[in-house]
Order: structure tokens, then C-alpha cells, then sequence
């Protein structure tokens, strides 16, 4: 009987003490917790019970002179004639900036190589570099000239005068939503990456080929953030403070490391880029906000990566579309993704099934290198 008792002291005493432990972390950590859970209840919540953002229309019109006063930045390289071809399939941006060099010669001799494209896959397909100027006003001089003679061999680099900054990238969306409107409106797809961005660009052909065909309308395609709460913390990058964005969420829009929309959305966009006030400094953001008031959703492809890296086999490189955070591999990835032997490594009831494997091992496992989806081992 009396152990019994001080066996019952003994336990709760440690349930106190833990108790204890776990109300202290809490308190010690509440705001991680607030940010991290708390503000993804709630916008979550947002989303899916309430999903109405007729706030962003009504809170975020403009006139149409001060609309297009944000961004309209004069442009000191141009080439107003590259869409000349009448059939083109896919005006491509990547968003660079001045001293990429590297990364863009790098695209230009793998998946960005215009004659290669027009050779091996047989369609049209444009990319053009667009950035602003140096932020450092001392290195900018030099720079700007080795950027002239990089346009004088390539002619390929779109520039506007504005400093090119992380906190003046949806001026770069509006460059190029207003550029493709006035240089490019009939190509019937535009893509918009990042310079460290890998694109399967014979997968995104075929694809594109395919979904022409169909004659879709109405695509916005890419690796979807639903229902993503703004950020609070003043020390983020992504730190949107109250007065710009009250609401707890985001309204559904695709990571701004590569996504595509045809044509007729690239046009809507354009539009609603007229009447909004621009000065949200997340681009993907910004673009989910002009989509949701004309009435545009994006749609999720499992093979468009987001934030994450692809892992490398031919199982992948089969079905992958774009992959983030590439920089000295960029050569490698496209002449392993691009063998011949790739295709139809899945082939057959036995290629099925050990690509099915293989994916199940590199994607559905948790690992710390998040990319596509394990729902991409089964498409
Ligand atoms: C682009 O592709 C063509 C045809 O495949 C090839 O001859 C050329 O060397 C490539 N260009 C670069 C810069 O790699
Ligand atoms: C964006 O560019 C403009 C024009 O160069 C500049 O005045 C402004 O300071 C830049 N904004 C940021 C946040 O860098
Ligand atoms: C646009 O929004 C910003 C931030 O909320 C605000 O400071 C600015 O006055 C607005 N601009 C216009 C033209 O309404
Ligand atoms: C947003 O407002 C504009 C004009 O103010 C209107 O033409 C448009 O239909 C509205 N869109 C939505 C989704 O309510």
C-alpha cells in the first residue's frame, strides 16, 4: 500500500515536470509556433472555408495611370523584332540579373539553345533574359558594357532601368507581362524561370505540342502554393508588413521558379496588371493576386519542382519538367536527361514497374531534398 502510494506521488510528479517542460518550450518558442503553425491554420482555414479574396479586387484597384506607373521603366536593351516567326510555340523569360553571366551562357549552350530546339524538336521556341541594372553604383559602369558586347553576340537580353533587386521582382513580372503583350501576343505559350532553373525542354515541348493541340485555354500551370500565409517575421525576405497585406492568405498562385500559361492567360494577366497597385514585392504573389481578379487558377503539374532539386536518375528525367538550384551541373543534367536512353526506360509492365520503385525510393521517402511530390511517383 505505501509503495503503491509513492509510486502515484513519483508519477505525477513527473507528469508535473513535464507538463511543465512542455508549457515552458511553448512559451520559450511561441513565436515559432505562432509563425509557423498558427499563421498556417489560419490561412489555411482561409482558404478552404471562407476562399473568397473579392478583397483583393476592391482593396488593390488602381487608376489605370497610376497602375501603369508602377514598372514603366525605360528599357536600355531591347529587341522589340524577336518574335518575328509567326508560329511560335513558347516565349520563354528568364528572370537574370546583370552579372549572371555564367548561368546564362550555361542555359544558352543546354536547354535554352535556340537551334538546337528548332533542330531536334521542331518548333519555335524564344528565350530572352530580362533583368534590370546593377544595384551598385559603382560596379554598374562595367558591367553595362559587358553587357552590351554579351547582347551584341546573343541578342538576347531584355533590360529596363530599375535597380535589379529582390525587393523589385514583380517590376520584373510586369516587364515581362507588358513586353510579351506588346513584342510577342501570338506565341500561344510564355514561360517564366529562373536563372538557376533546369528545364527538360523536350518534355515541356512535347507537352506544350500536345496541350496546343488540344487548343487548351485557360492554362496556368506550375508547382502550386495554396492557401500560403503572408509573412510576419521583419526579418524574412518574404516579410510583408500588415498595412500592404492585411488578410491571413494568399490567394493560390505557382512558385515563381518556372511556370507557363497560354496565351489567352498571359493576356488576362496583362490586363489586370493595368488596374492593380503593384507595390507587393513578391512576384508569384503578386501574379497569384492580377490571376484571382480575372478570374484564373493555377493548376498543379507534379513534375514542375518548385523550390526543390530533382534527384538525378532516368526514371526521373523522363517525366521532369523543371528542377531548382542548378548551377555547375546544368551541363551534366542536360546531356543525362537528354540521352536517348531515357526514353522509354519505363516502358513495358517490368519498366513500369521499376521506375514506379525507383520513385517510390527517391520521392516518397522524407528526406531534407524535397521536389516533386510522391504523388509524382505514380503519374
Ligand atoms: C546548339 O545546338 C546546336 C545543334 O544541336 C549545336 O550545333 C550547337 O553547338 C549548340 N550551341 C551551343 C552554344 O552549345
Ligand atoms: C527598384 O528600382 C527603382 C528604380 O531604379 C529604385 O528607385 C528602387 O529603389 C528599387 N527598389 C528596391 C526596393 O530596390
Ligand atoms: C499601393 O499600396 C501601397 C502599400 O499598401 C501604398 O503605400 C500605396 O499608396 C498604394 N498606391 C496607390 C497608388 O494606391
Ligand atoms: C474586379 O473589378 C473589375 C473592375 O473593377 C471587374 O471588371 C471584375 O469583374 C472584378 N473581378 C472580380 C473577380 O470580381
Amino acid at each position: 500500500m505505501f509503495m503503491n502510494f509513492r509510486r502515484v506521488r513519483k508519477c505525477q510528479f513527473l507528469q508535473l515536470i513535464f507538463m511543465c517542460c512542455v508549457f515552458s518550450t511553448l512559451i520559450l518558442c511561441w513565436e515559432q509556433v505562432e509563425h509557423h503553425v498558427v499563421s498556417h491554420i489560419k490561412s489555411y482555414s482561409y482558404r478552404y472555408l471562407i476562399n473568397s479574396y473579392d478583397f483583393i479586387n476592391k482593396s488593390f484597384s488602381v487608376s489605370r495611370e497610376e497602375a501603369t506607373s508602377f514598372g514603366s521603366f525605360p528599357y536600355l536593351i531591347d529587341h522589340k523584332n524577336t518574335c518575328r516567326e509567326k508560329d511560335l510555340l513558347l516565349l520563354l523569360f528568364v528572370k537574370t540579373s546583370p552579372e549572371n553571366s555564367v548561368r546564362r551562357q550555361a542555359i544558352r549552350s543546354t536547354w535554352g539553345n535556340q537551334t538546337y530546339i528548332k533542330k531536334e524538336l521542331g518548333v519555335n521556341v524564344k528565350v530572352v533574359f530580362v533583368m534590370g541594372v546593377h544595384p551598385d553604383g559603382y560596379k554598374r559602369g562595367a558591367i553595362q558594357k559587358q553587357l552590351q558586347d554579351e547582347d551584341l553576340i546573343h541578342r538576347d537580353l531584355i533590360q529596363q532601368d530599375f535597380l535589379d533587386t529582390f525587393h523589385n521582382l514583380t517590376v520584373k513580372l510586369l516587364l515581362q507581362f507588358r513586353w510579351a503583350h506588346a513584342n510577342c501576343a501570338h506565341a500561344r505559350f510564355l514561360m517564366s524561370a529562373d536563372d538557376d532553373i533546369f528545364v527538360h525542354m523536350p518534355n515541356l515541348v512535347r507537352s506544350l505540342r500536345q496541350l496546343s493541340n488540344q487548343g487548351v485555354a485557360d492554362l496556368w500551370v506550375g508547382h502550386v502554393h495554396r492557401g500560403a500565409p503572408p509573412i510576419r517575421r521583419k526579418n524574412s525576405k518574404y516579410y510583408v508588413p500588415v498595412q500592404m497585406y492585411q488578410w491571413s492568405s494568399y490567394p493560390d498562385y505557382t512558385a515563381g521558379a518556372g511556370y507557363v500559361v497560354s496565351r489567352d492567360v498571359a493576356a488576362k494577366i496583362y490586363q489586370a496588371t493595368l488596374s492593380l497597385n503593384a507595390s507587393l514585392h513578391i512576384d508569384d504573389v503578386f501574379m497569384g493576386m492580377c490571376a484571382i481578379t480575372v478570374g484564373v487558377s493555377p493548376q498543379e503539374h507534379v513534375y514542375f519542382s518548385g523550390e526543390g532539386k530533382a534527384p538525378y536518375h532516368p526514371c526521373i528525367y523522363e517525366k521532369m519538367i523543371t528542377s531548382h538550384g542548378h548551377a555547375d551541373d546544368i551541363g551534366y543534367l542536360w546531356k543525362v536527361a537528354t540521352a536517348p536512353e531515357v526514353n522509354g526506360v519505363s516502358s513495358g509492365f517490368f519498366g513500369k514497374l521499376y521506375c514506379t520503385a525507383v520513385k517510390i525510393r527517391l520521392l516518397c521517402w522524407p528526406s531534407f531534398t524535397m521536389t516533386y511530390s510522391c504523388k509524382a511517383a505514380f503519374s
